[in-house]
């Protein structure tokens, strides 16, 4: 066996403020977004929301590999004026962020996150969680797709990168699907 590349712990839990420094730094290195204590408040504010879903995954020693933000979509009613189609639903989360930092990426762990946090959507009672993503990353969520996506928005906040619209049907029995948590 060769140990030279530590494997990621997947230990994964809901999220703790003292997470948020760390969350922070990780959103700011993937996104090139210079962060302020401000945002750092929020997100703290994030994470005593009873309706904000977060699950983290750990890195080695006390990194955080990665994170998946769900909240409820009528929080997010002003993505209407960039996809005037999304309809804001008490039984919908939406996808805030999904980030795994790069030395973990391609491990599986994006995909174990969404497992989980389909899991923690079942148990509160969401019926759909839906996200709108790069067109290029569409093959992270196929397995609990039902059909291809129909609507992709262009110049996505003005990034020059375009969005799909995508949305996984809760009620299904997907592979994301756990009856053990
Ligand atoms: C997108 C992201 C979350 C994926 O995380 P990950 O842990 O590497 O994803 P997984 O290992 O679970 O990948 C599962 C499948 O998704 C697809 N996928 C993942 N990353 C991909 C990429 N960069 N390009 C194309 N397909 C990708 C692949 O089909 C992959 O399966 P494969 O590795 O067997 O080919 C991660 O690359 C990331 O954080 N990127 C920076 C932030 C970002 O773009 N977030 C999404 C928009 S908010």
């Amino acid at each position: 066996m060769n140990f030279e590349h530590q494997p990621p712990n997947t230990d994964t839990h809901l999220i703790s403020e003292a997470d948020a420094d760390r969350i922070a730094t990780l959103e700011k290195s993937a996104f090139d977004w210079s962060i302020e204590q401000a945002d750092i408040d929020a997100l703290k504010e994030y994470i005593r929301s009873p309706n904000v879903i977060t699950v983290i995954v750990k890195g080695v020693g006390e990194g955080i590999a990665g994170y998946v933000v769900g909240v409820p979509s009528l929080t997010e009613a002003e993505l209407v004026e960039e996809d005037e189609a999304f309809k804001p639903s008490e039984h919908n989360l939406y996808i805030e962020t999904i980030n795994i930092a790069p030395e973990y990426q391609r491990q599986g762990l994006a995909t174990k996150l969404l497992q989980l946090l389909i899991t923690h959507a079942q148990d509160r009672g969401y019926q759909t969680i839906s996200a709108h993503t790069p067109p290029e990353l569409l093959n992270l969520y196929r397995p609990y797709l039902h059909s291809e996506p129909s609507r992709t928005i262009p110049n996505w906040y003005d990034s020059g990168e375009d969005h799909t619209y995508i949305e996984i049907d809760l009620d299904e029995d997907k592979p994301g699907h756990s009856s053990n948590s």
